[in-house]
């Protein structure tokens, strides 16, 4: 008889409602691929862009890249992993479940020292901040930095490895309790988002920061390029607040000569060393407790809306988890 197992499923675009628990089949490993009991499953930005039709997706759909978990089976072919050993991914496919399939060379062992919650927290979020900071800027200490929403979950892990690296942290929030969780974490300087450019350029004696990670798109693309120093760069990783519009190249001319970049992460994830790079700085620092990982909020699998409606109503901080 076939398995079951509890998922989110929308059958259409549309907001948190559509996603709802359905009892799906338990799939086969197929070649290369491990079936994972998930122990946590990461709640990302992306996925909104999903749910909402923002980014095209096939429905009915099961949301989430990321979560942690068990091997419970391999496929033909896999000889790197073995049943009961822990993993954890960021490159998954409908995590938001009881079971999830892998391609197993997505999967990031988990070492010990590193706790089921950490290891569905860390990939996405993490691998992300750190391919920002090594591989599309690589920030030298000394330098001066402005990362928005910085006590989101990218925000948080950013401003701990780039004070790390010895960069001076200009950052932004909405509120004073965000405020309180980015300095803690180690920023500089936590402005808020009205005016974000003149005060950078008063904090930097005019110059302008040396780079600028800017997952909140729209609303802040332009105060992202003010910010900027002569031949500076602004990392566009996001649209928190909505997708930004196309502009004119003049711009960065008029700018002094500007840099403009639009990465993801599954292009600085091309191999297996880039892999074990990323996830195994990121989870050495957890064991070393060197890095913090925020988890802001723990919700049950079935209430993957609240944390969808959560999310995007700036009500979170740090890390969601969905706790199947
Ligand atoms: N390109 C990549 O490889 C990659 C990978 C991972 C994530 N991302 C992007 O990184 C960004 C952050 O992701 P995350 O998962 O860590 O989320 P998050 O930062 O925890 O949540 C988004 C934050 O953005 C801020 N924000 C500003 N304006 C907003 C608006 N109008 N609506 C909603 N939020 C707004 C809010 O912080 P305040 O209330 O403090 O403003 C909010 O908490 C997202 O844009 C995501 O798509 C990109």
């Amino acid at each position: 008889m076939t398995q079951h197992h509890l998922a989110i499923v929308a059958d259409a675009p549309g907001g948190p409602e559509v996603l709802q628990t359905a009892q799906v089949p338990t799939p086969e490993p197929g070649p290369g691929q491990l079936l994972i009991k998930v122990a946590a499953a990461g709640v990302n930005f992306i996925e909104t862009y999903e749910r909402t039709g923002i980014y095209n997706v096939p429905f009915p759909f099961t949301p989430g890249a990321e979560a942690s978990g068990t091997i419970t089976a391999v496929g033909e072919g896999v000889v790197d992993f073995a049943v009961g050993q822990r993993v954890a991914t960021a490159e998954g496919r409908a995590t938001y479940a009881e079971y999830a399939l892998l391609d197993a060379h997505t999967a990031l062992p988990v070492p010990d020292g590193v706790s089921d919650e950490a290891a569905a927290a860390l990939p996405l979020q993490g691998m992300t901040a750190h391919y920002l900071i090594n591989s599309t800027y690589r920030v030298a200490p000394g330098q001066t930095v402005l990362t928005h929403a910085g006590a989101g979950g990218v925000g948080l892990l950013l401003i701990q490895l780039l004070k790390e690296r010895g960069a001076r942290v200009l950052t932004t929030v909405s509120s004073p309790e965000k405020a309180a969780l980015a300095r803690a974490a180690g920023a500089d300087e936590v402005l808020s988002y009205d005016g974000v450019a003149e005060a950078v350029r008063e904090l930097t004696d005019g110059t302008g920061v040396d780079v600028v990670y800017d997952g909140v798109g729209k609303d802040t693309f332009e105060g992202s390029l003010a910010s900027l120093r002569t031949r500076g760069m602004l990392v566009l990783f996001g649209g928190a607040s909505g997708q930004v519009p196309p502009f004119d190249l003049q711009r960065l001319n008029a700018g002094g000569s500007l840099f403009v970049t639009r990465p993801k992460l599954r292009d600085y994830l091309l191999n297996a060393t880039e892999r074990r790079w990323r996830s195994g700085e990121l989870f050495a620092a957890v064991a070393a407790g060197t890095l913090d990982v925020r988890i802001g909020a723990r919700y049950p699998l079935a209430e993957a809306a609240t944390a969808h409606a959560d999310l995007q109503a700036r009500k979170t901080t740090g890390k969601l988890l969905l706790i199947p």
